[in-house]
């Protein structure tokens, strides 16, 4: 029984290779990929989202989605990823092109086709997600499995993690919206780092996985200066696909999540209120606290050595 997937993406290498080991996983049905300004302008991450796509072989739709967040001012992340987006490889230019949708529309045609089967698997601001709720409030998915937040420290901000950082509004629709959400936040991926010796052990596993290596190259750079501490660069989005794909690999808690959606720096925090001391509120999400950092660096090996 395979899983029906829309990743709505802003790559971003860490969402390159959850793009990959999606399409490499029979788990899923990727029925589409929508993109959203985050790591780099939406026209860049449109184009990055084609250019992995074309690299797995996969003949699945592109939808472009929102340029900018709902209120906020766009602040891109150019430091990790580049002014491309997805610095490091040298990827060709893609044969396809975006399909000629919006991606609320699209996402919300596949969610209607399937009478609700569907998880969104967000890996970038969640601009689009929240647009959907607002605009097509009857094309509900049956789940989110997002990467962002942080019950601990952020990334973007001491405070906060950067997806939910770049458009809190649009977070705080998602995470009241009633749909069953899954918070895949930083306490999981700053567990789920690749280690240098296993970043060679891509880079010998095919031609995907040496793209993929060159990828991390890249990505590393920024990490090792900002996490010294950590025995490699944290894998963020791949963990939210990985959970799709194998649910024993991340330990979850329920909580409810509250959005900071102030200008101060609190910006964009996710309070996790573990203790019930907003006591009006049962929980809205289930809350990554762990993973197996070993298993979850197989999967996505051999399913990347799969795709030749
Ligand atoms: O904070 C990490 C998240 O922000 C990842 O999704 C990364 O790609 C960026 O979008
Ligand atoms: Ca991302």
């Amino acid at each position: 029984m395979t899983t029906p997937i829309i990743i709505d993406c802003d790559p971003g290498h860490d969402d390159a290779i959850a793009l990959l080991l999606a399409a490499a996983s029979p788990e899923l049905e990727l029925v589409g990929v929508t993109t959203v300004a985050g790591n780099q302008t939406v026209e860049k991450t449109t184009l990055n989202a084609l250019k992995i796509l074309e690299l797995a072989g996969a003949d699945v739709p592109v939808a472009a989605g929102a340029a900018d967040p709902l209120v906020r001012r766009r602040s891109v992340a150019a430091h990790v990823h580049g002014e491309s987006g997805l610095d490091g490889p040298e990827l060709p230019v893609p044969a396809t092109s975006a399909i000629d949708m919006h991606a609320v529309g699209f996402m919300a045609e596949r969610i209607r086709e399937r009478h609700g089967e569907l998880t969104l698997v967000p890996t970038g601001p969640l601009t689009n997600i929240a647009l959907l709720l607002a605009l097509e409030p009857d094309a509900r998915p049956k789940r989110i499995v997002l990467m962002g937040g942080s019950v601990g420290e952020g990334n973007r901000t001491p405070a906060a993690e950067f997806n939910i950082w770049a458009d809190p509004e649009a977070a705080r629709r998602v995470f009241e919206s009633g749909i069953e959400v899954t918070m895949i936040g930083l306490d999981v991926t700053h567990r789920a780092y690749v280690t240098p010796e296993e970043t060679e052990a891509l880079r010998a596993a095919g031609r995907v996985g040496r793209v993929t290596a060159e990828l991390l190259d890249f990505y590393a750079q920024w990490h090792r200066r900002s996490y010294p501490d950590l025995a490699g660069s944290p894998l963020h989005d791949p963990v939210a696909v990985a959970h799709v794909i194998d649910p024993r690999l991340v330990e979850l808690k329920p909580a409810y999540i509250e959005v900071d959606c102030g200008w101060e720096q609190g910006r964009g925090r996710t309070n996790v209120d573990w203790r019930r001391r907003l006591d009006s509120h049962d929980s809205n999400a289930a809350v990554g606290l762990d993973i197996d950092r070993g298993a979850f660096v197989r999967l996505l090996t051999e399913r990347l050595s799969s795709l030749g």
